[in-house]
């Protein structure tokens, strides 16, 4: 996938082609986060169960993983299940991680041909077993791609992670008999996220502003971009626009203005 299938796949003067001509591909953002939400709502607003928006919002993943690979985004972190969600029904749970395996098993061999690597971040082992071997058997296929890093938020919690980076470190200590001098960099090694960019560009569709306890240490100094549009009818154009909104930030880390990144 390449800037010149953007380029082949959508029409001159179409509203993602005209979008995709104001985009500095040479100051993309580093990392892309998003809260996908608005499932439940766009089911509701179609007189369809819950589920159905869940379902519908596997069309979504597929577009904005590969517009991401097409542009050259190198990593891109879906949240797709946090630690609380298992407080939703039963039958709405069990749906939701049979569609995450059809996903992957349907779209293994795209991810194969596009060289994008497929990581979860999250409490893996507390999922249940068909899925962990399913998430298992697609990050052991992707191991070796060296395009997209494509993160799936499972299970996820920020304050989990941070829990689970403190206790990582506990044990490294009492395991060595040393205790460790911790600053910003050593702690962040024992995140989930270790070694990968923080996300220059958090979005969340369906309006509401809240970070639901998404990537509490990683998104310090994340632009922030949210849009009335439900997780199910997001596209590549709401991505161009989240990601032209972004270029025109200015972007201070508690100093002075710089223009937002650059990917070099
Ligand atoms: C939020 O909508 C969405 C979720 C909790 C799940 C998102 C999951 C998918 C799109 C499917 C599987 C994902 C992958 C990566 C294959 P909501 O149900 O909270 O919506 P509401 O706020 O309108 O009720």
């Amino acid at each position: 996938m390449s800037r010149q299938d953007i380029l082949e796949t959508t029409r001159k003067g179409s509203i993602e082609r005209r979008l995709f001509d104001q985009i500095e591909l040479d100051r993309l953002p580093r990392h892309v986060a998003i809260i996908m939400d608005g499932n439940g709502r766009w089911a509701k607003g179609r007189g369809l169960p819950r589920v159905e928006g869940h379902r519908a919002g596997i069309a979504s993943v597929r577009e904005t993983v590969e517009t991401c690979a097409r542009l050259d985004v190198p990593v891109l972190t879906l949240y797709a299940f946090s630690v609380e969600n298992w407080k939703r029904p039963r039958s709405e749970v069990d749906v939701l991680m049979m569609l995450l395996k059809q996903y992957l098993r349907l779209e293994l061999s795209t991810l194969m041909k596009n060289d994008i690597r497929f990581q979860v971040l999250g409490r893996l082992p507390d999922l249940p077993p068909d899925v962990v071997s399913e998430l298992e058997a697609g990050m052991e296929r992707t191991r070796n791609n060296r395009g997209l890093l494509f993160n799936i938020a499972l299970n996820y919690g920020g304050r989990a992670e941070i829990v689970d980076a403190c206790q990582a470190i506990v044990d490294e200590a009492v395991a060595v008999g040393k205790t460790p001098t911790i600053d910003e960099a050593f702690f962040a090694e024992h995140l989930y996220t270790s070694g990968v960019a923080d996300p220059d560009l958090l979005i969340r569709t369906s309006g509401e502003l809240r970070i639901s306890n998404f990537l509490l240490w990683q998104i310090a100094y994340a632009e922030i971009w949210v849009t009335d549009t439900l997780w199910p009818d997001f596209r590549t154009q709401q991505l161009f626009e989240a990601i032209i909104d972004y270029q025109k930030r200015d972007r201070r880390y508690g100093g002075i203005a710089t223009k937002a990144r650059s990917t070099a």
